[in-house]
C-alpha cells in the first residue's frame, strides 16, 4: 500500500475517501444521507456553473428538475412555470385523454406574457354575465367576439366602466361594449406589446390575426409580471416544451397519439416496475411509429432491467422504486433499492449507451438533488418538493393554523380511485388493490417563481464546492474516481445537521 493511502482503493494516490465504485459496491444499499461528498478546488464563482443537462436522448434544459406525474404536482401551472424557469413538467395521467391532452396543449399554446385562453363572451350575452365573471374570477376586462369564443372576429371589449352604473343587468353586451378598439397583431413581441398597452392607457389588449380573429389578450395588472426567461426550455418553434405520463396498458395508444397531436415533446412511460413485457413492446412499437418523440422508460433500479429498456429503445430512463415521500412499495411489495445505490448503477450502465438517467424519489433537499447528480444523474423528478407551492394543483386549507396542500401518492387508495395510478401500478383490474402510497398534505412553499431559483443557486454552490463546472465535468470526475466519496455514520449525519438549539429559523428549505 502506497504511503499515505488509506485503503486499497486509493492506492498511487494520496487521495482522501473513496471512489463511488468503492462506496457502492458495499453489500448495504445506500441513500443520499449516508454518504458526503469531500470538497474539490475552487477557482471558479456560482453563477459560472451551468445546470444545463440532457434529461432525454433529444431534450435539453436548463436545469436538472423535472416534476413528477403526480395529479397533485403536475398540471399545465406546474408544467408552464417549470419551463418558463429552465426545467420541465410532465403531466399526470390521472385524467381522461382528452382532458391531459388539453393540458398539454395550454403549454404548447402558452405565450409568456399573453394570455392564450380568455374568457370570450359574445354580443348577446348580458351584462349579469359580466358580473358573475368578476365575481368569479375577479376581473371585468372581457373581449367580445361575433360568436363568444376565441378565434372568432373581435367585435368590442367590455370593461368595468362600460357597466358599473347600468341599473338593468340584462342589457345584451351589444349595446354597451367598447367598439373602438386599440389591438395588436398575433406574432408581435412582448416588449412591443408592454409598450402599446403601456401608452394606450386601456386594461386589456386583445391581439388578433390578419382576419381580426382574437388569439389572445394582454393585460395590464401583468404589466409589472411580464418578464423575460432566458432559461427557458423551448421547442425548436419557441414554444415551452412539455412531457405526458401515459401506462403500459393497449388502450393508451389512444392516449398516446392525441398527446402527440397536441405537441407533446416527451412521453414517460408510468410504471411502477418497468421491466415487463408490456414495457418493452410499448416502447418497440412506438419507437417505430414515433421516432422523433422521446419516450422516458421506467422505472427501473437494477442494470439489467434498464439495459433490457434502453435495447428497447428508451431515451431515458426513470430510476426509484420505493424512495418516495408518499411511497410505501417497499414495505408491501418487498421489491425496491436504496435510491442512491439504483441511481449509481443504472447511470453506470446507461453511460455506455449515452442514455442519461434521472433520479425519481426521495429528493428533499438541496443536497439531494447535487448527491443524485454527482452518482450519475442527468436530472432529478421531484414530487413532495415541488407540491404545496402556488403551481401544484389543488387549494390551499389551513390545519391548526398552518396553510397546507394536498400531496398523495398515485398509488395511494384515493389516487387509484381516480384511474391513473392504478394503471401504473397494475392494479388496474383487481378488486383487492393494494395501496402502494399515501394520501397527505404539504406545507405552503409559496410560488416556485422564488422557490426554484433559490433551490438551483444552492446546486450551484454543491457544484462549485466539489470543484466542477457543470453537470458533464461531474459526471467525467465521478466515473475517473477524482470525486471522492466518505460515508458517514449516524452521529455524523446527526453532527451535520441542526443540533443543540433550543429554537431556530428555518430556511425556506435545507433544515429538516
Ligand atoms: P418524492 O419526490 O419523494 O415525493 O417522490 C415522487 C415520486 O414518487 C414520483 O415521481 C413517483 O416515482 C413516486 N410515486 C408517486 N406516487 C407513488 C405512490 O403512491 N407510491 C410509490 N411511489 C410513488
Amino acid at each position: 500500500m502506497a504511503r499515505g493511502s488509506t485503503s486499497k482503493n486509493s492506492k498511487n494516490n494520496n487521495l482522501d475517501g473513496f471512489s463511488a465504485a468503492t462506496v457502492f459496491e458495499k453489500e448495504q444499499g445506500i441513500t443520499y444521507k449516508d454518504f458526503l461528498i469531500l470538497p474539490g478546488y475552487i477557482d471558479f464563482a456560482p453563477q459560472d456553473v451551468s445546470l444545463e443537462t440532457q434529461v432525454t436522448r433529444n431534450v435539453r434544459t436548463k436545469l436538472p428538475l423535472i416534476s413528477s406525474p403526480m395529479d397533485t404536482v403536475t398540471e399545465s401551472q406546474m408544467a408552464i412555470t417549470l419551463a418558463l424557469l429552465g426545467g420541465i413538467g410532465i403531466i399526470h395521467n390521472n385524467l381522461s385523454m382528452e382532458d391531459q391532452a388539453a393540458q398539454v396543449e395550454r403549454v404548447k399554446r402558452y405565450e409568456n406574457g399573453f394570455i392564450t385562453d380568455p374568457i370570450v363572451l359574445s354580443p348577446k350575452n348580458t351584462i349579469a354575465d359580466i358580473d358573475n365573471i368578476s365575481l368569479r374570477y375577479g376581473f371585468s376586462g372581457v373581449p367580445i367576439t361575433e360568436d363568444g369564443t376565441l378565434r372568432s372576429k373581435l367585435v368590442g371589449i367590455v370593461a368595468n366602466r362600460d357597466v358599473d352604473f347600468e341599473r338593468d343587468r340584462t342589457i345584451p353586451l351589444a349595446k354597451v361594449m367598447t367598439t373602438e378598439l386599440v389591438t395588436a397583431p398575433k406574432g408581435i413581441s412582448l416588449i412591443q406589446a408592454n409598450e402599446i398597452l403601456r401608452k394606450s392607457k386601456k386594461g386589456k389588449l386583445p391581439i388578433v390575426d390578419k382576419e381580426g380573429r382574437l388569439v389572445a389578450l394582454m393585460s395590464r395588472t401583468d404589466l409589472l409580471k411580464n418578464r423575460e426567461y432566458p432559461s427557458a426550455t423551448k421547442d425548436s418553434q419557441k414554444r415551452l416544451r412539455v412531457g405526458a405520463a401515459t401506462s403500459t396498458h393497449p388502450h393508451d395508444r389512444e392516449r398516446i397519439e392525441m398527446l402527440i397531436a397536441r405537441g407533446v415533446d416527451l412521453l414517460v412511460i408510468d410504471s411502477a416496475q418497468g421491466y415487463s413485457k408490456f414495457q418493452i413492446d410499448m416502447l418497440k412499437e412506438m419507437k417505430k411509429k414515433y421516432p422523433d418523440v422521446d419516450i422516458m422508460a421506467g422505472n427501473v433500479v437494477t442494470r439489467e432491467q434498464g439495459e433490457a429498456l434502453i435495447k428497447a429503445g428508451a431515451d431515458a430512463l426513470r430510476i426509484g422504486m420505493g424512495p418516495g415521500s408518499i411511497c410505501i412499495t417497499q414495505d408491501t411489495m418487498a421489491c425496491g433499492r436504496s435510491q442512491a445505490t439504483a441511481v449509481y448503477y443504472t447511470a453506470l450502465m446507461a453511460a455506455k449507451y449515452k442514455i442519461p438517467v434521472i433520479a425519481d424519489g426521495g429528493i428533499s433537499n438541496i443536497g439531494d438533488i447535487a448527491k443524485a447528480l454527482a452518482v450519475g444523474a442527468s436530472a432529478t423528478m421531484c414530487g413532495s418538493l415541488l407540491a404545496g407551492s402556488k403551481e401544484a394543483p389543488g387549494d390551499y386549507y389551513y390545519e391548526n393554523g398552518v396553510r397546507l396542500k394536498k400531496f398523495r401518492g398515485m398509488a395511494s387508495i384515493e389516487a387509484m380511485e381516480g384511474g391513473g395510478g392504478a394503471k401504473r401500478y397494475n392494479v388496474e383490474d383487481q378488486k383487492i388493490r393494494v395501496a402502494q402510497g399515501v394520501s397527505g398534505a404539504v406545507v405552503d412553499k409559496g410560488s416556485l417563481f422564488e422557490f426554484i431559483p433559490y433551490l438551483m443557486q444552492g446546486v450551484r454552490h454543491a457544484l462549485q464546492d466539489m470543484g466542477c463546472r457543470d453537470i458533464p465535468s461531474l459526471h467525467k470526475a465521478l466515473y475517473s474516481q477524482k470525486l471522492r466519496f466518505e460515508p458517514r455514520s449516524l452521529a455524523a449525519q446527526a453532527q451535520g445537521g441542526v443540533h443543540g438549539l433550543y429554537s431556530y429559523k428555518k430556511p425556506i428549505i435545507g433544515a429538516d
